[in-house]
């Protein structure tokens, strides 16, 4: 395969960073589809840590091209912030993706305080009201915020618009000259990045080059396919990647479904599998289930293969790379949800109405866990035959081959089992 989909098959977490790192190596381009810095993607090379947001996880790779493509929405000030980090990098902006303006954080805020208990547990960047003006055709793109006069117009339009909601919630008004002074600085730093990455990547195809698209969150947390109304408001899915991109459906080859060996969501809604009191503490301190974003202490569950047929079925995922092994050695059992119990009928699907989700009551099998350390593992065949059951029985379950495995967080501890994606030239 050559143009590659790294999609999050649960609720976000799964490592999407670390993976698409690691095949990173073997690509000539990373791109970013969709999200904001809502994301959290956590990358260790040589025991280093770095936390990337909004960037593509390939930029840690100075010999590729990395793209923020059309279906972003970028805070310019995070970008900033995030780059000035790093160094010797190449990146692509894509001039239609949108951008997320102070207004945006602070609707974010008030609607959520508006919800009271039902609020959705966002990360307060101002994702949903960004990409809902996108919609309503009130947002800002790129092209117009690097062009200083097009911005100020556009900006104090809108400025006027949005403080009259801003007070309806009791919030203070956003000023608009100390905004657009601030942001038109961030612009000119962001300016040299920007083009037509649709035109760029199409080219990129011509020449037959090696292109991996990651995902942000996880498929559960699709606007369209996730336990709506409790999702992220864009679509992690394989299938968005022309869309979000500029690219043709037919162009893109296979899709990774990145897995954790058990289940984390953070945010409120329902998640059927989740355990509670010290087994769920004790993956959380090992696993170090906190968000990258938020540092949220993450909610934990079993693995639920309804939940992974379901990403199969609306994304398409050609190989698992399951995350996070090593986190349940020493487990005595492991149980995996494999159908759920609702209205007394058995199903494997999810319903669409978030009370009959949370209805649902998950049926499990057990598997024995094993006691071994698998964190300096090489090899599929060096890991103890329990792993090996509980692996192949997630495969089958879901229906799909394993790829990749992977028992620990530095970018040597990741396992490939099936060559799917080759090493590139970098001509
Ligand atoms: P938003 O994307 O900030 O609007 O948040 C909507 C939901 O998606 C909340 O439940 C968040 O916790 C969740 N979410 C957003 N980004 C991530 C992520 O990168 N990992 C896991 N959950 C996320």
């Amino acid at each position: 395969m050559k143009r590659v989909v790294v999609v999050g098959t649960q609720w976000g977490d799964e490592g999407k960073g670390k993976i698409t790192d690691y095949l990173a190596q073997k690509a000539d381009i990373v791109v970013r589809y969709q999200g904001g810095n809502n994301a959290g993607h956590t990358v260790v090379i040589d025991g280093k840590k770095y936390s990337l947001h909004l960037l593509p996880s390939g930029i840690l790779n100075p010999n590729i091209d990395n793209v923020m493509a059309n279906g972003m929405v970028i805070n310019p000030k995070a970008f900033i912030a995030e780059t000035a980090k790093l160094s010797n990098f190449k990146l692509h902006i894509s001039d239609r993706a949108h951008i997320v303006l102070p207004y945006h954080l602070e609707l974010d805020k008030a609607y959520e305080q508006n919800k009271g208990d039902e609020k959705i547990g966002t990360t307060h960047k101002g994702i949903g009201p960004t990409y809902t003006d996108k919609s309503a055709r009130l947002g800002i793109r790129v092209s117009t915020f690097i062009h200083p006069e097009r911005f100020r117009s556009r900006l104090k339009e809108l400025i006027e618009f949005k403080n009259q909601e801003l007070l309806h919630y009791g919030k203070e008004p956003i000023d608009f000259e100390s905004v657009y002074q601030e942001f038109s600085e961030y612009a000119k730093v962001m300016k040299p990045y920007v083009k037509d990455t649709s035109y760029f990547l199409n080219q990129a195809i011509e020449h037959n080059k090696k292109i991996l698209f990651e995902g942000a969150q996880g498929v559960l947390l699709c606007l369209d396919h996730g336990t709506y109304p409790y999702v992220t408001s864009s679509s992690p899915t394989a299938s968005s990647v022309p869309l979000n991109t500029g690219i043709a459906p037919w162009l893109i080859d296979g899709a990774i479904g990145v897995t954790k060996a058990y289940t984390t969501r953070v945010g409120s809604g329902p998640m059927p599998s989740e355990i509670h009191g010290d087994l769920a503490v004790r993956i959380r301190t090992i696993g170090n289930e906190f968000g990258t974003t938020t540092g949220r202490p993450r909610r934990i569950g079993w693995l639920d293969t309804v939940v992974l047929k379901h990403t199969k079925r609306v994304s398409g995922l050609s190989y698992l790379a399951v995350t996070l092994l090593d986190v349940l050695t020493g487990i005595p059992e492991l149980k995996i949800a494999t159908s759920y119990n609702f209205n007394g009928e058995e199903i494997d699907r999810i319903p669409a109405d978030i009370e009959d989700f949370m209805a649902c009551t998950p049926n499990y099998i057990t598997m024995p866990g094993w006691n071994e350390d698998i964190t300096q593992v090489k090899s599929y065949d060096e890991l103890p035959q329990n792993t090996k059951n509980y692996l192949s029985k997630l495969c089958e379950l879901v229906g799909v081959p394993l790829g990749i495995f992977s028992v620990g967080p530095d970018r040597n501890q990741t396992i490939m089992v099936q060559s799917f994606f080759e090493e590139s030239t970098h001509d």
